[in-house]
């Protein structure tokens, strides 16, 4: 099927010729036969790379430009989102009325927001978390959606992030019968189940623009699933790197799956010391560029130095703990072939498009406290061999599985390479998982009755999966709780959220957490200081990441335990051995978050933080993002309940988690461009309040460390003040101002994988 034959507006055709597109692949020409572009409910299950965007692409310019309405993109992550944003920005031009051109919006981060002007916007772009806390806000626009696009629908079968999807799809539906649905997953063994919950037609397809070659290596040799093999050459005792090597000179890339961080980080480095005989001059210029620009931003730690001496050797490792300005030079690098070998933990294979030759799953096997080692499934191994062939660039891809013995060979042949992925199971069933969906839609009138929750949840993917009768003892339980703590009541038979349970659903917070919440701000401690809140939101289920003691640092944290025992606002349990063991482990784990919060808001670099907790600086991202919100929450719960005197404290507090500084930075970090480390230098050489800024020339803010003349001008641009017209131009040919741009990279956008 030919772009130039399709029902859709010439204009578009051109913007596709344009592109790259002529004929359309396989699975999107299934997809349009089966009507995707005559508004019908669409399952399209195919391999990484087959081109599923364009079909919703598609489906949503023909659906907006012929039917009215919004379109709806859900994604699971927000890097995703952003990249969605950037493939739809070429439809920009197109007329979907005369005169009228397509908008294309985004929306992530604050879920307390209803977000009005995205009323502007025909297409939005959002994560599936963003959409249901907008859908709590009862966003009026939400009524005006006629598609909906659910990309990698295949997650649902994910504790954390399925079961929002699923309500999210299951609420759009509610609200309107009519809304075109457009599904895209991985290949699975029950797309069709999908599709029958969701009413639609379902395609399923193994089609790769790059095929794929999938094989176990054991002993030099890699035996193929076609029944052909090949041999290695040996150059190191690990099959892992000999394999790369090998593909490497062959002028490939090499995506090495690692089990943990730091196997990933070990990998890396032993790749890289193999490497470095390999490398001619002019790609170890290039390298050393990116290592600069690695060091030069963000804050220095001991982890962004260790990946810089990778890059310089063609090697990165990649994995959350990596702040997020590093990741991405690492996937650029990467992308543009720079970078050889990647050796990265499993959380890439669900993250951005990040293709190479070949994949190496160095280990089928995971750990986890409490259970043990286990196999991985048959979908996650699928995952990895998605990200097997460039497109474009290699004329095949290769996964390949690392065997120890010859038994193992046979088995990971078997039950990997030979096997069918699982079928994907709805995780909604779980009480701590239903509960804030319960909450939310008592809170937001889609049920009004215990009858009308049941009928709600009967409509979702678990209750059509299971019996439906599973849910309704479930939701017995939950609306007790949830009576209980006054966030529900009942008036006769009318269901209906009280003011409190309202305000909990938009502040996107588990009931439980609005408890510790509640409860902490009610009985106060002794003395109310920074720590007493930290602690607090540490309490609540939805802190993230959890961090847990290492073994020695108990003492550490039972020391400021004690040395801030008067400022908790709960209860401290009793030390171990009693009954309160499990208890007393749990407050410690409080501890040390709340610690590595403190440290945070008290300056401690990100190195120190490293050094001293072991927490990463991408961990110590995503803490600061939770942390934010939950004091956001808090303070917000402090207004409801009347708590006037803590509310300027949570207020500042919130500052201070987003942007890790005392509290005499406050003024200063509210500048753009302005982080942490460069606010401490204004402050040091005296401008400790905006005013001061004012009165100083950009040359005064020029001789502050660390302070370049784009960023003295942007300075000055926003505290008013004069720049004088002659002095800027003067300075401005003087200095060189590369390294300054760089380390303007905003990194404060990150996922929480
Ligand atoms: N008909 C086509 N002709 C040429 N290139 C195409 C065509 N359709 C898609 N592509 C290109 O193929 C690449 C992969 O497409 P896409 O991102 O949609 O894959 P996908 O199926 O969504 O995979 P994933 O499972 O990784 O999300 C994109 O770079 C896209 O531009
Ligand atoms: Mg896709």
């Amino acid at each position: 099927m030919r772009v130039e034959e399709l029902p859709i507006p010439d204009s578009v055709k051109v913007i596709l010729a344009k592109s790259g597109y002529d004929e359309l692949y396989p699975p999107q020409a299934d997809a349009i036969r089966a009507g995707a572009l005559e508004g019908k409910n669409i399952v399209l299950a195919s391999p990484t790379a087959s081109g599923k965007t364009l079909v919703a692409e598609l489906a949503i310019i023909k659906s907006i430009v012929e039917r009215g309405g919004k379109a709806l993109y859900l994604t699971p992550l927000r890097a995703l989102a952003s990249e969605k944003y950037e493939d739809f920005q070429k439809y920009r031009d197109v007329e979907k009325a005369p005169g009228r051109k397509v908008r294309v919006g985004i929306t992530s981060g604050d879920y307390d927001s209803s977000d009005i002007y995205l009323a502007n916007f025909d297409i939005i772009i959002s994560t599936n978390e963003k959409a249901d806390s907008l859908l709590r806000h009862r966003s009026p626009w939400i009524a005006d959606i006629s598609i909906v696009v659910a990309d990698e629908i295949h997650l649902l079968t994910e504790a954390d992030r399925g079961p929002t999807l699923e309500v999210v799809l299951t609420r759009l539906l509610k609200l309107n019968s009519e809304i075109q649905v457009v599904a895209l997953s991985a290949t699975i063994r029950n797309a069709s189940e999908i599709g029958e919950w969701l009413n639609a037609n379902q395609i399923t397809t193994e089609w790769r623009p790059v095929p794929l070659r999938e094989g176990v290596h054991h002993d030099g040799q890699i035996q193929f699933k076609d029944g052909s093999s090949r041999f290695i050459r040996r150059t190191d005792t690990n099959p892992i790197f000999d394999t790369a090597i090998d593909v490497i000179r062959e002028g490939g890339q090499v995506l090495i799956f690692a089990e943990t961080r730091r196997s990933a980080v070990e990998m890396g480095r032993k790749a890289s010391a193999l490497l470095r005989r390999q490398l001619i001059k002019p790609e170890r210029r290039g390298l050393e560029n990116i290592a600069q620009r690695i060091l030069s931003t963000g804050e220095r730690t001991r982890l962004g130095e260790a990946l810089a001496e990778q890059v310089l050797n063609g090697v990165a490792f990649h994995h959350a703990g990596l702040a997020g300005g590093h990741r991405r030079i690492i996937e650029e690098a990467f992308k543009t072939g720079r970078l050889k070998i990647l050796s990265a933990t499993p959380t890439l294979a669900a993250g951005v498009n990040l293709p190479a030759r070949t994949v190496i799953i160095s280990s089928y096997e995971r750990y986890e406290a409490g259970y043990g080692r286990y196999p991985i499934p048959v979908l996650e191994y699928k995952q990895f061999c998605g990200r097997a062939g460039r497109p474009k660039y290699d004329k095949f891809g290769e996964a390949i599985l690392i065997a120890r013995t010859e038994d193992e060979q046979d088995y990971l042949m078997k039950n990997y390479v030979m096997a069918e992925p699982e079928r994907i199971w709805s995780k909604l069933g779980a009480e701590k998982v239903l509960r804030p969906h319960v909450l939310a839609t008592i809170a937001t009138r889609f049920a009004t009755s215990e009858e009308g929750l049941i009928r709600f949840f009967a409509k979702t993917f678990y209750a059509f999966q299971y019996d439906p009768k599973m849910i309704r003892s479930k939701l017995g339980d939950i609306l007790a709780f949830l009576n209980r703590e006054q966030m529900v009541e009942f008036e006769g038979e009318e269901l209906k959220a009280t003011r409190f349970g309202r305000r909990v659903s938009e502040l996107y917070i588990d009931p439980v957490s609005a408890v510790v919440l509640r409860d902490g701000l009610y009985t106060r401690s002794k003395h109310v200081t920074d720590v007493s809140f930290l602690h607090l939101i540490s309490r609540t289920p939805d802190i993230a990441p959890k961090l847990y003691p290492r073994r020695g640092e108990d003492e550490m944290l039972e020391l400021f335990a004690k040395e801030h025992q008067d400022e908790f606002m709960c209860e401290v349990p009793e030390y171990y051995g009693d009954t309160n063991g499990i208890s007393y482990e749990e407050f410690l784990s409080e501890i040390k978050c709340a610690r590595v919060l403190y440290e945070w808001i008290n300056e401690t670099s990100e190195d120190g933080i490293l050094e001293v907790h072991k927490v990463e600086p991408g961990d110590i991202l995503r803490m600061v993002d939770t942390s934010k919100w939950l004091l956001h929450a808090t303070h917000e719960l402090a207004e409801l309940f009347g708590h006037k005197d803590l509310m300027k404290s949570t207020y500042e507090l919130q500052i201070r988690c987003a942007k890790g500084v005392k509290t005499e930075l406050v003024p200063l970090v509210e500048l753009e461009g302005i982080g942490r480390v460069r606010a401490r230098a204004l402050f040091n050489a005296g401008y400790s309040s905006l005013d001061q800024l004012k009165r100083a020339s950009v040359t005064d803010l020029m001789n502050v460390p660390l302070i370049g003349p784009s960023l003295a001008k942007k300075i000055k641009e926003q505290v008013g003040g004069l720049i004088k017209a002659d002095e800027w131009e003067k300075l401005r040919s003087q200095t060189a101002d590369v390294t300054e741009q760089s380390l303007l990279t905003d990194y404060r956008d990150e996922d929480s994988v």
